[in-house]
């Protein structure tokens, strides 16, 4: 028995912030940025009103729709996310009440950009155990929360966004294989500092701006060529897949560089390569899933596909499945 993905849908905020935006904000310039990056714009969730959970909820509604059928039906949702609504209750707990999954249980993960594999790994062990015939995996952040608008080094880098998949059993495709890590080690170039039980908030941690995203981006950069290029390679070997096997490469979207290299690693063509960047900017777990989600239409079922990340903590992976439907 296999866990497969038989719905992928997504929800972006409607505002946006362009390169040009940024100008007026940080001493950057559009060049810079899309030179070094590959960002043109991101998407803000910009109501105060409105958070993490909000997304996420929106990306599972449309999910049901899709597939036609009810949220009571979900067994499971996990939610791999990095800015939760809260610390406790979990986000899948609000997002299982918001749309309704009166059925389900859930809880969060956290694996920063590679959330959303960790959780489709994590999510797919429930499926091929028979136990669970719909879980759902929703990928989730709403970065502009934990980003300080006066750090050119970041602030051009994040965007919002949420979307989900659904995860059945199937006998003949779905997720084949994973090879997944972590280097805790990672810490002392990406992280944020306080909020946490280390360094609780204070009204020092506020003035100090401990509360957003410190990064040290050259060895980030560094760790993330190698990690996501090496485990990607590294899964194509251990499957024996060559490069004329694989269809597409979706790749997590925090660098076009880092992209690029993971492709010339891996040996595929350009054209195999899922790239949203210049649309959405870096939005963490949701990166993947919104690549499924613009896609779709594309994918063939019995399409070779590998998934692949690389994120804070450090955390990184690769996920190798077999799509499993054609959309029409
Ligand atoms: N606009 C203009 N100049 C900027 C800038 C900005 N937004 N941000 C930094 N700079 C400047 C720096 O101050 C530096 O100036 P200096 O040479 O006078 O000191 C120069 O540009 C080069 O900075 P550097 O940090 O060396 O650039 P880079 O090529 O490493 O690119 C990142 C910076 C952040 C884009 C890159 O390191 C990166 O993508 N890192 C990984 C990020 C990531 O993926 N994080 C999430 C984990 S998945």
């Amino acid at each position: 028995m296999r866990a497969t993905i038989t719905a992928v849908a997504g929800y972006l905020p409607d505002d946006v912030l362009s390169n040009a935006d940024l100008e007026k904000m940080v001493d950057t310039n559009d060049e810079w940025i899309r030179t070094r990056t590959g960002i043109e714009e991101r998407r803000i969730l910009k109501d105060p009103t409105k958070a993490t959970s909000d997304m996420g909820a929106e990306a599972v509604k449309t999910l049901c729709e899709k597939r036609g059928m009810d949220a009571a039906e979900i067994d499971l949702i996990i939610v791999a996310t990095v800015t939760a609504d809260m610390h406790f209750p979990s986000t899948a707990n609000l997002i299982a009440h918001k749309v309704g999954a009166v059925n389900s249980w859930g809880y969060d993960l956290s694996a920063a950009c590679s959330g959303f594999i960790f959780a489709l790994t994590t999510g797919a062990k429930f499926v091929e155990s028979g136990q669970y015939k719909k879980v759902v995996i929703v990928g989730a952040d709403k970065m502009s929360s934990i980003i300080d608008y006066t750090d050119r080094t970041t602030c051009i880098l994040f965007g919002d966004a949420a979307a989900a998949v659904l995860l059945e059993p199937s006998e003949e495709h779905g997720i084949i294989d994973h090879k997944l890590h972590v280097d805790g080690n990672g810490a002392n170039f990406l992280r944020q500092k306080a909020g946490g039980s280390l360094f609780p908030p204070t009204h020092e941690t506020v003035e100090n701006k401990e509360h957003v995203i410190w990064q040290d981006g050259k060895p980030v950069f560094k760790a993330a060529v190698k990690g996501m290029a090496d485990v990607s390679y590294d899964i194509m070997q251990k499957n024996n897949l060559k490069p004329d096997d694989v269809a597409w490469l979706v790749p997590h979207q925090a660098n076009l560089r880092i992209i690029d290299a993971t492709q010339r690693r891996m040996g595929l063509p350009k054209e195999k390569v899922m790239i949203n960047i210049q649309k959405y900017g870096n939005t963490t777990a949701a990166t993947i899933p919104l690549c499924l989600m613009d896609w779709e239409t594309k994918l063939k079922k019995g399409d070779n596909i590998i998934l692949a990340a690389f994120g804070g903590g450090f955390t990184w992976g690769a996920v190798y499945l077999q799509w499993a439907y054609d959309t029409h």
